[in-house]
C-alpha cells in the first residue's frame, strides 16, 4: 500500500522503516522537505519520498499522523480532505503543566476525537501511541508480542489499521470506538512515567497475556 506519514521524527521514522520492510511504499509529509536531516530516515524506509504535506496527500492509500501535538491542526489543514481514507493517529496530546508532562485535553475528550474533528473526511483510528518509538522499531524482538490497541468508529478502517499494526509484529487488539482514545492516551502517559520517572528502559512494552496452562 501507499502510506503517507505526516512527520519524519522518532515515530514517523520507526513506522516508515517497519512498514517499508513489509513491502509498503512510504511518503513523508514534512514542513521543510528539502532539509537534509530527513535523508537518513527516508533511506531507512525504502528510499521514501520526502515532500510537503499537501503533495503527500495525493497518492496515499493510508495516512499516519506522527507530528507533535501542537502541529496537528496545521498538518491536517495542509492535507485537505481525506475522502474516507484511514488516518492512523499516533499522536499524544502532551503539554508541560505545572507538575510536568501531562495530557493537555483532560479526560472528557481525547486527542483522537479532536483529530477526528479536524481531519475532514477521515476514518480516524487511534493506535501506535501507547509505547515509545524504540518498541515500534522492533516489536518482533520480544519473547511475547507487545500489545497495541486500536480505537476507531469505522470498522473497516479499524480492521485495516489492525492489519498494519499486526504486520509490524504487535499483538494488535480492537479496543472499541474512537472515544476509547480517552483510555489509550493515559496508557501512553503511564508508559512515559515508567520510562521518564521510574527507570524503565525505552524498549519496554505492554503485553496482554493468556495462561499457557489451564
Ligand atoms: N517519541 C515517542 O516515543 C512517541 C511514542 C508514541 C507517540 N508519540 C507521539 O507521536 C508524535 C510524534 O512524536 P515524535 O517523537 O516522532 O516527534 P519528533 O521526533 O519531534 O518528530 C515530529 C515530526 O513532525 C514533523 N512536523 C512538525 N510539524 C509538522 C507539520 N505541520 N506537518 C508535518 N510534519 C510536521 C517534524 O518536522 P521538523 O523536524 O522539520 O519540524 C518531525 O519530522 C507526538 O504527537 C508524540 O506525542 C511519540
Amino acid at each position: 500500500m501507499k502510506l503517507a506519514i505526516l512527520g519524519a521524527g522518532n515515530v514517523g521514522g520507526a513506522l516508515g522503516k517497519g512498514w517499508a520492510g513489509r513491502g509498503h511504499s512510504i511518503t513523508y509529509g514534512v514542513p521543510s522537505p528539502g532539509n537534509p536531516k530527513y535523508a537518513e530516515i527516508a533511506g531507512n524506509a525504502g528510499s521514501a519520498k520526502v515532500t510537503d504535506v499537501a503533495d503527500a496527500a495525493k497518492n496515499a492509500d493510508v495516512v499516519i499522523l506522527a507530528t507533535p501535538w501542537d502541529a496537528v491542526p496545521v498538518a491536517l489543514a495542509a492535507f485537505g480532505d481525506f475522502g474516507g481514507r484511514l488516518l492512523i493517529d499516533a499522536t499524544n496530546p502532551l503539554r508541560f503543566g505545572v507538575s510536568g508532562l501531562e495530557l493537555g485535553v483532560g479526560f472528557e475528550t481525547s486527542g483522537g476525537e479532536i483529530v477526528a474533528g479536524l481531519a475532514k473526511g477521515a476514518a480516524v483510528v487511534k493506535t501506535m501511541n501507547q509505547v515509545g518509538f524504540a518498541v515500534m522499531a522492533a516489536p518482533k524482538h520480544y519473547a511475547v508480542p507487545p500489545v497495541m490497541f486500536a480505537a476507531g468508529d469505522d470498522e473497516n478502517a479499524k480492521k485495516l489499521a489492525l492489519q498494519l499494526v499486526a504486520e509490524l509484529g504487535f499483538d494488535a487488539r480492537d479496543a472499541g470506538p474512537l472515544k476509547i482514545s480517552r483510555l489509550l492516551e493515559p496508557l501512553a502517559m503511564l508508559w512515559i512515567g515508567q520510562v521518564m520517572t521510574h527507570g524503565a528502559p525505552g524498549d519496554n512494552a505492554f503485553a496482554f497475556l493468556s495462561r499457557q496452562t489451564p
